[in-house]
């Protein structure tokens, strides 16, 4: 297999990709933290089952690291859990000088950057990620944050990581299911910013894409560039919550209510639907190229029913949205394939009409 690294960077973030990524985290480790450093590694059931050992394989230094494995699942993301996590962190006597690894997905890159970012008012972290959807995502661009009464990300704060490294090896392990909450993401990135990037992802189906390191590298790219415009949120970089205001309802409302909750993913494909009916409606963009996405995602993603009753509990939940503006959801809207326009007010009835559609394009 060649060995291939590329870089990016995002936020002022370095971020390496590629069969070489690791030895990277080799020569930064050597660089900046001795043996007396404390280096803590905080990973999921799952990470720590599949991908710990890889890690410890490819950087055998890092066996001596203080480990913290916390419960798998979005559920878990929640300052309960900080709680524990920070109070490991006292166990394994971390102070400034140390360095939180963040092995997992974006669960513990969320997670895990928040405890770091306000330990001891702030201590290096890096993220490892190794799930698609954070490597193409959340490990990059320094959101950190966990959720509240599954609001999502309500509490949290921008900081970066010291650096990330995607592996893609990571990925041998990741559930189908999981795939595909990564590649919903790489769809949005797609739809925001890049036709050719779409037409090349609907181009085959989804399961048999075996290589995704170029994916991840065209995704990674759209997502730099947006970042680095706007590193706060404050423009350009709401076009990447395309399909998220509505998708985080979709997600809160299944954490609280289904035994098997959607995956984050999911929730944004179910988001990306809605929003693209309502791009329809206010933003120009045209039948085709809505009826092409919801095809696409529907091709992709299980139909998931919402009973009707569910709707009034999704619009309330959209009410919590941090992008609110007097009490109307500010949503980044496509006017076509690869053009998206941020911060566009939406009346709470077309929300809801978006709701309504959604059930009938599902059926
Ligand atoms: N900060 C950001 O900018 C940003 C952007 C997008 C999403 N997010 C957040 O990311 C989270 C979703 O991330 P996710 O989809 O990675 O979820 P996740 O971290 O919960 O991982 C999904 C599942 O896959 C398992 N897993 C991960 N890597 C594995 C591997 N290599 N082998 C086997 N199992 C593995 C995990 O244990 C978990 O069960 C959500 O909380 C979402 O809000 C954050």
């Amino acid at each position: 297999m060649a060995k291939n690294l590329y870089q990016f960077n995002v936020a002022g973030s370095p971020v390496y990709v590629g069969s070489t990524a690791l030895e990277e985290l080799k020569s930064h480790l050597s660089t900046h933290y001795s043996e007396k450093d404390g280096i803590i590694i905080l990973a999921d059931e799952n990470t720590h089952e599949h991908c710990y050992p890889l890690l410890i394989e490819e950087v055998p230094r890092l066996s001596h690291a203080f480990k913290i494995v916390i419960p798998a699942g979005e559920s878990q993301k929640t300052l309960e859990t900080c709680e524990r996590v920070w109070n490991q962190f006292a166990v394994a006597g971390a102070n400034r000088r140390s360095l939180l690894i963040n092995l997992g997905g974006g669960m513990i890159s969320d997670l895990g950057g928040f405890t770091g970012a306000v330990f001891h008012r702030g201590m290096d972290f890096i993220h490892i990620p190794t799930s698609l959807l954070g490597m193409v995502d959340a490990s990059m661009g320094g959101k950190t944050g966990v959720d509240l009464y599954s609001l999502k990300n309500l509490i949290g704060v921008f900081s970066n990581p010291k650096a990330v490294y995607v592996w893609p090896r990571f990925l041998k392990t990741l559930p189908l299911r999981q795939l595909l909450s990564g590649y919903a993401e790489m769809m949005k990135h797609a739809l925001i910013a890049d036709y050719n990037f779409w037409s090349r992802l609907i181009a085959i189906p989804m399961a048999v894409i075996s290589d995704w390191e170029s994916y991840i590298v065209e995704a990674i790219k759209i997502k730099a560039e947006i970042v680095n415009r706007d590193p706060l949120e404050t423009g350009d970089r709401l076009l990447l919550n395309f399909g998220h205001t509505l998708g985080h309802a979709f997600e809160t409302w299944s954490l609280r209510h289904d035994e098997k909750p959607l995956t984050h993913g999911e929730a944004i494909a179910m988001g990306i639907i809605c929003e693209t009916y309502i791009s329809y409606r206010t933003a120009g963009l045209s039948i085709v190229e809505r009826d092409e996405i919801v095809k696409r995602i529907l091709l992709n993603f299980n139909s998931y029913k919402i009973p009707t009753l569910a709707i009034d509990e999704l619009v309330e939940i959209t009410n919590y949205d941090k992008k609110n503006q007097r009490g109307r959801p500010m949503l980044t809207l496509i006017r076509n394939i690869g053009n998206a326009v941020a911060g566009q007010a939406v009346e709470p009835a077309l929300i809801r009409e978006s709701f309504f559609r959604f059930t009938d394009f599902v059926k």
